[in-house]
Formats: structure tokens, sequence, C-alpha cells
């Protein structure tokens, strides 16, 4: 038997729990004692991604979409926490090519949030994101900038319809907790990566190339845009921590603050993988806010989180993950579609 935890015994909802990060949050929840139900549409989740548990008595998983009439009310009976991931969502590509896609995200948190409320859960925490800050400030690639939650009080100029429907999620949360006592938590992930990752995301895109032998290997923009690359165990550590320490609706971010340049990560994987390519910079594709970077003073406060995982150790894993699983001619087939797709 494993040892007594916060989440023993509780019913957890994780909307999106068949995704990169949702999947990996039900592994964890499960391993801490709770009984997950996922509901997810598959649109861009995976079964696969929740093989091991599907049959067992701690998991229930509904494949629906929970924007059809009485979807969302039934997902929510006898639930304790609502872990809410579920979006249309991609990765540069998607996030600045797509509009009308994320914009539906605006109808689908709204209403998981009021049936959250209707049905009475404890808490809803909400997988918010680094795009909800004002692209205006992460323009300048020799600023060293690490963004802090206030900075999203305004002026506001979030990531494409993606980021606002993110911040508007997260003002709706706080709303709920301030006027009906909902209990709320927000984490604004920064460019998560790690095994279960999908290629519209730019480090696993960069293993993939590698992986398919691509030469030249095409790296978006000049290479100079820096992220911190932020590890998957990490993420779903700080995620359950806000489920156990945040709720006031208070947004957090989880990323590292580890400044890495695109250029840099691609260095690291042609490196790692032994692949050798000629770099051909692409100026005319998506490259996003030239400069984000976390601070992640907020989280350590509140949740004693601090990422564990630098980007060099990540990177490895991802990469063993990533050439352990796949399977050359099925990554050729999907890697031009997903790089704008999700
Ligand atoms: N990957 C990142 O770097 C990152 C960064 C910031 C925030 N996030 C957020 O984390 C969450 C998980 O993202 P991810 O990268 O693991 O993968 P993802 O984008 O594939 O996750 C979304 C999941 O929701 C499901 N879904 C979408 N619409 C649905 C609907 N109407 N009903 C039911 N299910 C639906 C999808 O099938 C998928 O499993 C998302 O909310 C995303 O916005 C991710």
């Amino acid at each position: 038997m494993s040892p007594e935890t916060f989440w023993t015994g509780k019913l957890v909802l994780v909307t999106g729990g068949a995704s990169f990060i949702g999947s990996s949050l039900v592994d964890q929840l499960l391993a801490r004692g709770a009984k997950a139900r996922v509901v997810d549409d598959l649109t861009s989740g995976r079964l696969e991604n929740l093989r091991e548990h599907l049959g067992n008595n701690t998991l229930e998983f509904f494949r629906a979409d929970l924007r059809e009439p009485g979807v969302a009310p039934a997902a929510m009976q006898g639930v304790d926490t609502v872990f809410h991931l579920a979006a249309d969502h991609g990765g540069r590509g998607y996030v600045d090519l797509h509009q009308a896609g994320p914009a539906s995200n605006f109808f689908l948190d709204g209403l998981v949030f009021a049936e959250a409320l209707k049905a009475k859960v404890k808490k809803v925490v909400f997988a918010s994101s680094g795009c909800v800050y004002p692209n205006f400030l992460q323009s300048d690639v020799k600023k060293e900038l690490y963004l802090t939650e206030d900075l999203t009080k305004g002026p506001k100029d979030a990531d494409n319809m993606y980021g606002w429907a993110k911040l508007m999620g997260e003002l709706t949360l706080q709303a709920y907790h301030k006027e009906y006592g909902l209990g709320a938590a927000s984490c604004r992930y920064f460019t998560v990566y790690g095994p279960r990752g999908v290629e519209n995301h730019a480090v696993i895109a960069m293993i993939a190339r590698a992986f398919t032998g691509r030469n030249p290997f095409e790296v978006w923009g000049d290479g100079t845009q820096i992220r911190n690359w932020t590890y998957i165990d990490d993420i779903v550590e700080g995620t359950i921590l806000a489920g156990e320490k945040i709720g006031d609706g208070t947004a957090v971010n989880l990323g590292t603050m580890e400044r890495i340049r695109v250029i840099d990560a691609v260095k690291m994987v042609l490196e790692f993988t032994g692949h050798k390519a000629e770099i051909k910079f692409r100026p005319d594709m998506p490259t996003g806010p030239l400069n984000r970077v976390a601070d992640n003073t907020l989280a350590k406060r509140l949740l004693g989180w601090e990422p564990k995982v630098a980007f060099r150790e990540g990177l490895k894993r991802t990469i063993d993950w990533y050439y352990k699983t796949k399977n050359r001619e099925e990554v050729e087939r999907v890697l031009v579609r997903m790089l704008t797709e999700r």
C-alpha cells in the first residue's frame, strides 16, 4: 500500500487527460492515490498515453467533446478537483496561423468552469500558459527579462487568440472565486517538453528532424529566440502542488529560469543524436515572441516548487524516449503537417 497523501481516495477530473501533459498528470495523481476521470475527445490527445491504466478501476475514460450537451455536467459528478487541460491548442505554427480554433477555448473554458461551480467541485486547476503575457514586452533578445505574474495586469497584449483565451480563463476563475467562493488556481506553463510530447512543439520537432535525417536542418527564425523549455515532470509536480496549495485563483508561473536560444537547443540536439547537417534558417516561418522566460519566484514561495530537471538533462531523456519509441516512416508521414497543425 502506498502512503496516504493529500489525494488519496479523491476523485479528480482531468479534462484533456489523454494529452502529453494531461496523461502525465494522470499518472502522478494515480500514483498519489487519487481516482481519475478523463474526458477527452482525442482531437489531439492519444488513448495510447493512458494505456497502462485503461481497464483499471482507478481510471474512468470517456471519449467525448466537453462542449456537447450534457457532457460537462456528467463529467463533474462526484468530483473533488477538476484539472482543466482540454484545449484547442498546438505549437507555434498552430498558434500563429490559426485563430478560429483557439477561439473555441473561450466557450470550452467558460462551460467547464460554470459546470464545475454548479456541481460544487472544491477546486478547478487551469492549465494556462506563458502566452498570457504581453507580446510587446518580449521582443528584445538583448534584454535579460524574466516575466513576473503581475505583468498581465495591463496593458494587455496576449499571444494570439490562444493566449487571450487563457488570460480570460484565468480572470473568469478569479471572478468565480471572489464572487462565488469557487476554489481555483491557474498554472502558466512555459514551453513544456519531454516524453509523449508531439512534433508541433519546437523541441520535439528538432528531435524529429534529426531522427528523420533532415539535411539541411531547418530552424524557424534566425535562431536567436530565447525560451525556457520546462521538463514535463516539473510541470506535473507544480500543477499538483497548485491543486493542493492555491485556492484563491492566483495564477503562478511554472517555468525554469534557464535562458536557452533556439540555435543552442538545435546544437544540443545535433550533439546528442550525432546527426550532422547544414543549418538552414527560415526567417519567413513563425517564431513567436523573441524573448520569453519565466520568473518562478512566486511558485517557489507559494508552492515550494522549483524545477529539478536542467535543459541538457531533460533533452537527453526526451531524445532517448523518442529514438526508442518512434518509427521513422510514421514520423516522415506526420512531421510536415504537424509543424502547423494540432
Ligand atoms: N505543451 C505546452 O508547451 C503547453 C504550454 C502552455 C499550456 N499548455 C496547455 O496544457 C494543456 C495540455 O496541452 P498538451 O500540450 O499536453 O496537449 P494538447 O494540446 O494535445 O492537449 C489538449 C487535450 O484536450 C483534448 N481536447 C481538446 N478539445 C477538447 C474538447 N472540446 N473536449 C474534450 N477534450 C478536448 C485534446 O484531445 C487533447 O488531449 C492545454 O490546455 C494547453 O493549452 C501546454
